[in-house]
């Protein structure tokens, strides 16, 4: 059951990812609950718009999706809209419920779950953002865990559903040259960007709530560097949660010092945002790992709007040989070997090297070893998640230790306090942010598609 079936997230994300589940074999009837006074004939008109539009629509699995599809419209807060619920849920046994809906409304759904009696031996799956700050999601966990136990708890990061996130994980880890490597010793520092060229797409009023740290560092990109410097998971079923969570743990939390923040020319006209708007739209932050493994390499994200291209990109830079043995001065050598990563619609995992140019002169340029690009649109990253709660699986969700974790290292840049700088769409950012990372620069992702 899906609790905002008229919104955004369901037209853009969930109804074409219910018809890839339906393709995989999903046979469970699926009810979307919503205030908009339809029919469910609506919602199966809605459900057939949106997978035509954001979606690859097939005929045959459509017909099964819409056959499954159940409607309940009326108020969340509203007992009776609950009573429907318990009526057309039937004899499910393991009911799974999906709140697509804004957080405000978390808690009183919950407590209605609670007294329809739709909580027992049911699921809850949540989306983003998961409160507001360290003590919103203090307060939004327990009140999720006053009805439901921590294992029927599914937190939604898109990112843990990425093909290219699963990629970063898998290289990482099935590759024994790697963790030789993979410390303080080689590794010189680690950069992120998540660049987007688009603005805030009509979603002016919960951007201006949220802003770029809260919207993406906060969640997809700590969940990013958990996947890169967290150690590798030995023993029990949840070892990868629970290494990501201590890595998360062992991040500084950050201080006004860490971060650069900018806002487009231009964001304060958008529809829904404040003229005296102090929102950011990019966000660059310096993060430090107090860890053996880590102690010392600055992991560097940033992230923005209305940037030059769309693309996510993560460099691994490595040390420069200790000296030069031919004919190179050895500065020529900084930054030459690395990892790259491409997150994106295109999967690309790259190792950065120094080959020579063919002659007499024992001098060579930098080349790249493309080791892997994929399409990653095999399958959507709600396609994926959703698929995995049905199952009761939470390897791709974030425990309650691991979203605390998150927000505590953010938590003290949430009060808008820092300066926010001006920047031109179609720039990187803020020139503030380049100084932040000096000596050297911020990696320009190329030929992202
Ligand atoms: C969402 C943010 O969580 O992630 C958006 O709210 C952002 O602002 C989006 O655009 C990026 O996701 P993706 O999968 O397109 O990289």
């Amino acid at each position: 059951m899906f609790f905002g079936a008229s919104g955004d997230l369901a037209y853009k994300q969930i109804f074409p990812a219910l018809q890839g589940l339906v393709n995989q074999g999903l046979e469970i009837p699926i009810i979307g609950v919503a205030r908009a006074d339809w029919t469910r004939d609506q919602l199966v008109a809605r459900a057939r718009a949106s997978i035509e539009e954001r979606g690859r629509f097939d005929p045959r699995a459509f017909e099964r999706l819409a056959s499954l599809l159940r409607y309940v419209d009326g108020d969340y807060r509203d007992p009776s809209t609950f009573e429907q619920l318990r009526q057309t849920l039937g004899g499910a046994k393991r009911p799974l419920h999906y709140l697509a809906i804004p957080p405000s409304m978390f808690a009183p759904v919950v407590r209605h779950l609670a007294s329809s009696s739709s909580a027992t031996n049911a699921g809850v799956v949540v989306e983003k953002p998961f409160g507001r700050d360290l003590k919103s999601a203090y307060e939004l966990n327990a009140n999720l865990r006053e009805v439901f136990p921590e294992r029927s708890i599914f937190r939604i990061d898109h990112y843990l559903g990425k093909e290219s996130v699963q990629n970063l994980l898998y290289f990482r880890f099935a590759n024994s040259f790697l963790e030789p490597l993979w410390n303080r010793n080689f590794v010189a520092r680690v950069q992120i960007t998540m660049a987007e060229s688009f603005g805030v797409d009509g979603r002016g009023k919960f951007y201006e709530e949220t802003g770029a740290i809260r919207d993406v560092i906060q969640n997809h990109m700590l969940q990013v560097v958990a996947c890169l410097a967290m150690e590798p998971p030995a023993g029990s079923d949840d070892a990868v949660r629970e290494a990501k969570t201590t890595v998360l743990q062992a991040i500084q939390p950050l201080t006004p010092n860490d971060v650069v923040r900018g806002q487009y020319v231009g964001y304060r006209n958008e529809p829904g945002v404040s003229k005296a708007s102090r929102t950011e739209t990019f966000a660059a932050v310096r993060l430090s790992i107090d860890s053996w493994r880590w102690a010392g390499v600055p992991f560097f994200i940033r992230a923005g709007k209305c940037l030059p291209v769309t693309c996510t990109e993560v460099l691994v830079e490595l040390q420069p040989p200790p000296r030069s043995v031919f004919e190179e001065p050895r500065e020529l050598l900084a930054g030459t070997n690395y990892l790259r990563f491409r997150l994106g619609t295109d999967v690309a995992t790259a190792i950065g090297v120094r080959s020579k140019v063919a002659g007499e002169p024992m001098a060579g340029h930098d080349v790249e070893l493309v080791a892997n690009r994929a399409d990653a649109d095999v399958m959507s990253p709600y396609e994926r998640l959703l698929g995995d709660a049905a199952k009761g699986d939470q390897s791709l969700f974030a425990n309650e230790d691991a979203v605390m974790a998150e927000w505590r290292v953010v938590n003290n840049l949430l009060d808008d306090s820092t300066p926010l700088y001006e920047y031109r769409p179609g720039t990187w950012g803020p020139t503030e942010a380049d100084r932040m990372i000096s000596p050297g620069r911020w990696h320009t992702p190329v030929g992202c598609r």
